[in-house]
C-alpha cells in the first residue's frame, strides 16, 4: 500500500538515500534532517509498505525554494531523492507510482519543475516519466 512518509518513517528514508553499508555513517545526520523537514513540509515522500509494515519501496522529493522563474511566478521546485525498492520487490512499479505520488503532491502545492540525478539502472523509468537532461547546467563543490 502507498501512503504518505511521516516523520517516524526518518530513519527508514535515510536507508533509501544510503542502501549501501559503507554509507551506514552517513544515516544519523540523514535521518535527523528529513524527519525536521517532513515536519516542515520541505520534503515529501511517498512509500509502499507491506501488510505487516515493512517498507519495500519509496521516493521522495526534496522542496527547493528556488525563487520565481521566466514563466514560473511560483519560487518552489521540486528535486526527487531517494527513489529505492528492495531487490525482492522490483519491477513491479511500485518506484513508479511512488515518484508519480511525489509529482502529483508537488503539482497540488503549484510546482511543476522538478530535477533529479540518475543512476544507470533507474535512468529508463525517469526517461518514460517524461525527465530529460538539461544542457546548461554546470556543477561545483568548494573544499
Ligand atoms: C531504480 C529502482 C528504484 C527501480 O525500482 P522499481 O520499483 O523496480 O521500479 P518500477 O518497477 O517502478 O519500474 C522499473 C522498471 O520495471 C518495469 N515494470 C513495471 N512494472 C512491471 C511489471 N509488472 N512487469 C515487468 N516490468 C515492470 C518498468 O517499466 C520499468 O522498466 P524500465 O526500467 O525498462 O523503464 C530500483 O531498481 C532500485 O532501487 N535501484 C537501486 C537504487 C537506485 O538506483 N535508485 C535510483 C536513484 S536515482
Amino acid at each position: 500500500m502507498l501512503r504518505a512518509a511521516l516523520p517516524a518513517d526518518a530513519s527508514t528514508l535515510a536507508l533509501h538515500r544510503f542502501p549501501a553499508e559503507a554509507d551506514a555513517n552517513e544515516r544519523p545526520t540523514y535521518t535527523a534532517w528529513v524527519e525536521t523537514a517532513l515536519k516542515q513540509g520541505k520534503y515529501l515522500g511517498f512509500v509502499t509498505g507491506l501488510e505487516r509494515g515493512e517498507v519495500i519501496s519509496g521516493a521522495g522529493l526534496t522542496v527547493l525554494d528556488w525563487g520565481p522563474t521566466r514563466g514560473d511566478p511560483q519560487p518552489f521546485r521540486g528535486r526527487i531523492v531517494n527513489v529505492w525498492t528492495h531487490l525482492d520487490h522490483r519491477r513491479q512499479g511500485h518506484a513508479r507510482a511512488a515518484v508519480l505520488a511525489c509529482l502529483a503532491a508537488a503539482q497540488r502545492r503549484g510546482s511543476s519543475r522538478f530535477s533529479l540525478g540518475t543512476t544507470p539502472e533507474a535512468r529508463a523509468l525517469y526517461e518514460s516519466l517524461g525527465f530529460r537532461a538539461g544542457g546548461a547546467e554546470l556543477g561545483l563543490t568548494l573544499e
